[in-house]
Formats: C-alpha cells, sequence, structure tokens
C-alpha cells in the first residue's frame, strides 16, 4: 500500500495553509517539490518573482521519497483537487498521469524547434502517446563514484566489475568507520534504480519491449546476489544502507566514510563544495558490471508539467518557461549540481570549468536507458521494492525474492 497519512499529512496542511495566504491580489501558481538542497529551485524562484511581480510561485517542499510525492500528487488529482497547477515530475511518473489525464499535452507551447535544444532522451522522457506533457529541466543517469586518492594511494586501478569493486572495498574499508560501497538501499523507486543498472550490466532485462516479464531470469537473480552479499556476506555495505536513500548515501560519502558510492550526478558538486572533506579527492565513472558485460545507468529526471485542473495555466506556463531557460537551468547547476537538460550547456565555459567530470558524465547521459515506460510502472516498481528489500534483509533467497515478485508482476502487467 503507497498511501501513507501519517507522512502525508503535515505536507498536506502545509499547503492547504499557504493557499489561504495570499492576500496581495497576486496569482498563485503551485507545486510540489522534493527537499531543495543547495537552494538552486529557491534562486530561480526568486529571479522569476523579479521579473513577474504579479504572479506567486509557490513551491512545497515535499518529502525527499519520490514515491511518497507521486502519492501526494495522486491523491489531489483523483479528487480533482486544483492544490497542484505545476507539476514537478519524475520522469517515470509520467505515462501514468498522461495515461488519467492528469496533465495538459503542451505541444502547442513546447514546439518541436524548443524540444530540439535538448537532449534526445530527456524529450523521449516527456512523450507519451504522440503527445509532450513534459519540458525536462533536470537530467539524471547513475554513476560510480569513487575516493581516486584511497585507490592512488594502494595502487589499485577503478574498478569495472562488481568483483573488482567488492575486492578493492575490502582492502580499503576500515568500518565502521569506512565502509567500501554505499547505495540507495531503501525500499522505494532508488533501489529499484540501483538495480536495474546491475540487471542491465549483467546483460539482462526486467521487462522486455513487448511487455515480456524477465525479473526471475538468472542475470537478475545474480545481480541481486552480488547486492545482497554486499551487505550480507561480504559486509562492505553497512547494515543501515537499508535505510539510505540518495541523501544518506552521499553524506557518508562526502564525511569521508565511504570508498564507492553509487548515485545520481547532483552528489558531483556537493561533494567539491568548500569544507567538503572529500573535495578534489573524488572521481566518478560508470556503474560497475558483471565479469565480460558492459556498464549501464538508469536513465532518471525531472521536468514540468501542467495539472488538467489548474486554473492558472497560463501563468504555469510563464514559470515553466522561466524554470527551463539557459539562465535557470545554469543557475540550478551551480547551486544544486542539478544536470541541465539543454545541449548547449553542456559547452557553456562557466560549467565546463567548474565540472571536470563533464566528459564522462555527458557520455553516461547519453548512453542512460530508461525505465519501462508504461502506465502501471508505479505498481510493478511497488513490488519489486518489498521482494528487493526482502532479499537485502535476509528474509528471502534473492531467487525466491524474484521469483515472487515476478509471479506478481506479470498479472499487474496485464491490467
Ligand atoms: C532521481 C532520478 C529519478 C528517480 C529517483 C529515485 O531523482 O532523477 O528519475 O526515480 O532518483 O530515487
Amino acid at each position: 500500500m503507497r498511501w501513507r497519512p501519517a507522512v502525508l499529512l503535515p505536507f498536506l496542511l502545509a499547503a492547504c495553509a499557504k493557499s489561504d495566504a495570499p492576500s496581495s491580489g497576486k496569482t498563485v501558481v503551485r507545486f510540489l517539490a522534493g527537499p531543495d538542497v543547495g537552494g538552486g529551485a529557491k534562486e530561480v524562484i526568486a529571479e522569476f518573482h523579479q521579473l513577474h511581480p504579479e504572479l506567486l510561485i509557490e513551491m512545497v517542499e515535499g518529502p525527499a521519497g519520490t514515491g511518497t510525492r507521486e502519492d501526494m500528487y495522486s491523491t489531489s488529482f483523483m479528487g480533482g483537487e486544483s492544490t497542484y497547477d505545476i507539476v514537478y515530475m519524475d520522469v517515470v511518473w509520467m505515462p501514468k498521469f498522461a495515461h488519467q489525464g492528469w496533465l495538459r499535452p503542451l505541444d502547442d507551447k513546447f514546439t518541436p524547434e524548443m524540444q530540439a535544444q535538448f537532449l534526445p532522451g530527456d524529450i523521449a522522457g516527456s512523450r507519451y502517446e504522440g503527445k509532450t506533457y513534459r519540458v525536462p529541466v533536470q537530467s539524471d543517469g547513475g554513476l560510480l563514484y569513487y575516493r581516486k586518492d584511497l585507490l592512488e594511494a594502494a595502487g589499485i586501478a577503478p574498478p569495472n566489475t562488481w568483483a573488482e569493486l567488492a575486492a578493492a572495498a575490502k582492502k580499503l574499508q576500515n568500518p565502521p568507520e569506512v565502509w567500501g560501497f554505499v547505495f540507495q538501499g531503501k525500499q522505494y523507486e532508488g533501489l529499484v534504480c540501483d538495480f536495474l543498472e546491475l540487471v542491465w550490466g549483467n546483460g539482462g532485462t526486467l521487462i522486455d519491449e513487448h511487455g515480456g516479464v524477465h525479473v526471475d531470469d538468472p542475470a537478475a537473480v545474480e545481480a541481486l546476489t552480488w547486492l545482497v552479499d554486499a551487505v550480507r556476506k561480504d559486509k562492505i555495505s553497512p547494515d543501515g544502507v537499508l535505510t539510505f536513500q540518495e541523501e544518506e548515501a552521499r553524506h557518508m560519502f562526502q564525511e569521508g566514510r565511504a570508498v564507492f558510492m553509487r548515485n545520481w550526478p547532483y552528489a558531483w558538486n556537493l561533494a567539491q563544495q568548500d569544507g567538503s572533506p572529500v573535495k578534489g579527492k573524488v572521481g566518478i565513472r560508470p556503474m560497475v558490471h558483471g565479469s565480460g558485460r558492459s556498464p549501464a545507468a538508469t536513465l532518471g529526471g525531472w521536468g514540468y508539467g501542467i495539472s488538467s485542473f489548474s486554473k492558472n495555466p497560463e501563468a504555469a506556463w510563464t514559470f515553466i518557461e522561466f524554470a527551463s531557460s539557459r539562465e535557470a537551468q545554469k543557475v540550478a547547476y551551480m547551486k544544486s549540481g542539478i544536470i541541465p537538460t539543454r545541449k548547449a550547456l553542456f559547452d557553456d565555459p562557466d560549467i565546463v570549468s567548474k565540472s571536470p567530470h563533464y566528459k564522462e558524465l555527458r557520455e553516461v547521459l547519453e548512453t542512460a536507458k530508461p525505465r519501462p515506460v508504461h502506465p502501471q510502472w508505479a505498481r510493478v516498481s511497488d513490488i519489486l521494492q518489498v521482494h528487493l528489500s526482502a532479499a537485502l534483509s535476509g528474509q528471502k533467497t534473492p531467487e525466491a525474492a524474484l521469483k515472487a515478485a515476478a509471479d506478481e508482476i506479470r498479472p499487474a502487467m496485464a491490467r
């Protein structure tokens, strides 16, 4: 069950309290987002308010867990509410939201000429059944971060394969002070993203293009076995990793307490900022893969759509146009490390000089693979999350967990 009233209530109350507030005669445009790590979104909104004093953008900073925010949007739309004008969406929510009729098509506003200025993967992730429902503002792909200094001092080359990572981690870790490998191990969407990279990186797939379910294929079982072993057998990951989302992993890595980390590109700028204990000591590379295979990254990313229930769609568009501009995306990168979606920013001199890792990053992003584009993805992901978690916590073997997941996913896909 995804509905968690105790978690949602404070955020819903905050949103309601705000909706009574404007006495200034301004048109209010509201959206729900995650915590604004680094402050980039607030700065973009402040700049927008300077240009458009007649509009008031209310960003509700919701919980970090993406599934919880998806539930909050869904609940509001199911009730036909106009609480949110803009829908700040993960790439995987869009097919479901569009399928339900909760989003306005944006094709008359976000023209093909405009779309051509964005990375193709981000545009593909914004279209459903021939229409565009999202303007992408954040590109994302999973990466392996490593402590360059520790590896160099030990004469160890950065790992390509799972086995190489585990061997290096065992050698360099010193638990509980310094752990070998941290990732997103909590029961939520992030865990599925991490798992998919291991499955793809082992030559497997979870769901093929015809809807065939391969969740319990040997390639997937091997991938999960490696991850479970990292926690339970090799002990290169702390038990606490089962509660980690992106930020918990980043904090541990940034504090100098992990040798390797799987995370999204946003963690780079934060690790490099002044005062960071690992500043200048971090390298990135594609995620490790199975022996004899190639690396893979899960394509992530965020963008803005307009709710079908919004009473202020024009004002919402005015903000979306600004927030997806070159200037705004540059602010979001400089402050929060949010990877742009506009191609031109990958050659921007200020960004490139701040980002020696940009070349590798662009390569990872251009080859990142989307999760299955399906209106039932949220359900499929929920099922996977439960069973992956049961394996990580030792309640089930990887094989039994994936068999159970496959048995539930097959009928869910057919719905
Ligand atoms: C990042 C990705 C998003 C993914 C989420 C999982 O925010 O951009 O696509 O679903 O992480 O935690």
